[in-house]
């Protein structure tokens, strides 16, 4: 033990991630691999989790060794209720995906989805102006709460959302304010006229499940467009905006750039997302 970590065990630093069902979850291979990039020695343990053990399993990670673990479904939004401190972000997304155990014991939830978001565009894009032109948000669930918070944090100035469920956009519109346009599914297509920037956060398009069918005729080819979806890495809405002429970036970086907050404060050490990164994930 050692003098700031008096609760701890003296043990080489332990990080995982809760869900159910979890073994298909990549972010193992992905901490595994930059782990060993490193030379860090610590472990990243995927965790099958049922939610009525959710509180007794929190407490149980800080003494058996764990610095901090990722949160996935079904546990997202429970998990702030038992987080001793949360940070604005993730308090108005309404869930966290990054949990740091600290040497006090306490527990500090964030959500670093919005940030993987942002990143991935900027990597990938590297001149995309969030002030172009309006954003324009497909889809209302979890995922697109944090697209929406991290858009209208990087100066984003009207932002068009649209959803199956109208209700939940108007929701996300009533906490987010007065940026957001709502528009009713049926004319997601002429929510596309004039966007800079365009984003499917539903997961539609997924391997498995029908492709997002929305009228491309109004999309400019000078919009970025981009999916959350990244199985497949080119879903068909993205092929379809690529053959229009706009430039397209899959959803694949975003995970991988979500992850790296919670690495560098777990094992102490910024990891980098490159091609590596990318090509070991999709192995
Ligand atoms: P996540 O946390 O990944 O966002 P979610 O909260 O279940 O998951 O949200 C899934 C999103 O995909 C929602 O916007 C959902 O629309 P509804 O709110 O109407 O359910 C959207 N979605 C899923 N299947 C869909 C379908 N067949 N048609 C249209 N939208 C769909």
């Amino acid at each position: 033990m050692t003098d700031d970590q008096p609760s701890r065990p003296a043990h080489v630093p332990l990080a995982g991630v809760i869900g159910m069902p979890i073994a298909h979850s990549r972010s193992p291979r992905l901490h595994g691999h930059w782990l060993r990039r490193y030379g860090i020695a610590g472990h990243y343990i995927p965790m099958p989790v049922m939610p009525e053990h959710l509180a007794e399993v929190l407490r149980a990670l800080p003494r058996l060794g764990f610095v901090g673990i990722n949160v996935t479904i079904p546990h997202k939004e429970a998990v702030l209720t038992l987080a001793d401190a949360v940070t604005d972000r993730a308090a108005l997304i309404g869930a966290a995906n990054t949990l740091i155990f600290r040497p006090d014991g306490k527990i500090h939830a964030d959500n670093t989805d919005g940030y993987g978001f942002i990143a991935n565009l900027r990597q990938n894009a590297p001149d995309w102006q969030p002030d172009a032109g309006p954003a324009a948000v497909i889809g209302a669930g979890g995922a697109a709460r944090a697209v929406v918070a991290s858009l209208l944090d990087s100066g984003v100035r009207e932002l068009r959302i649209t959803n199956r469920t109208r209700i939940r956009s108007e929701q996300i519109k009533a906490e987010f304010g007065a940026r957001l346009v709502v528009y009713d599914w049926a004319q997601a297509g002429n929510m596309l006229e004039g966007a800079a920037t365009v984003v499917n956060a539903t997961s539609l398009g997924m391997e498995g499940k029908q492709p997002l069918r929305v009228p491309l005729d109004a999309l400019s080819p000078d919009a970025l467009v981009t999916d959350l979806v990244y199985t497949p890495l080119m879903t068909p809405f993205l092929l379809d905006a690529q053959a229009r002429g706009c430039r397209v970036v899959d959803g694949l970086g975003m995970l991988l750039h979500q992850a790296a907050p919670g690495f560098e404060r777990w094992f102490g050490r910024r990891p980098e997302v490159d091609e590596e990164t990318r090509r070991i994930v999709l192995e």
